[in-house]
């Protein structure tokens, strides 16, 4: 069986100040921040600063109702989530609900940068809320 895994697509750190994280890994790392978006349905403010095929993803919430603000209100800034790159965004959550592991979204739905996304329950993968993440083609 081929891992439905292909790359881990970014390690997710929430932050109460984006520039502020910006401006750190790229005077401390030189790294480059490659996109910038609004999310608003999910409240957040995001910065992908490219490692290799991979991301860091900065977030920081734009309200104070946002997912991202309760995580940050409750355990401070750090790592957030984990995203792993799938082939079919669909087919990887489905096998996650045939587990019997909780998911957050029942189906597919657009992410940031045109990718379609779904999260899993922290509760049902020991510990990490994970996302899964499918590139636009
Ligand atoms: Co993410």
């Amino acid at each position: 069986m081929t891992s439905q895994l292909t790359e881990i697509d970014h390690v997710a750190i929430a932050v109460n100040d984006l520039d502020a994280a910006i401006a750190w890994y790229e005077a401390v790392f030189g790294a480059e921040v490659v996109h910038r978006e609004i999310v608003e349905s999910d409240g957040v403010d995001e910065a992908l600063v490219k490692v290799a095929e991979s991301y860091i993803q900065l977030l920081t919430p734009t309200r104070d109702d946002s997912p991202v603000a309760k995580y940050l209100a409750k355990n401070g800034e750090g790592l957030h989530h984990i995203a792993y790159r799938v082939d079919d965004c669909a087919k990887a959550l489905e096998a996650v609900k045939a587990s019997g592991a909780r998911v957050i979204d029942e189906a597919p739905r657009p992410g940031s940068r045109g990718t379609t996304v779904a999260f899993v329950h922290p509760k049902s993968s020991f510990g990490t809320l994970i996302e899964l993440v499918e590139e636009s083609r």
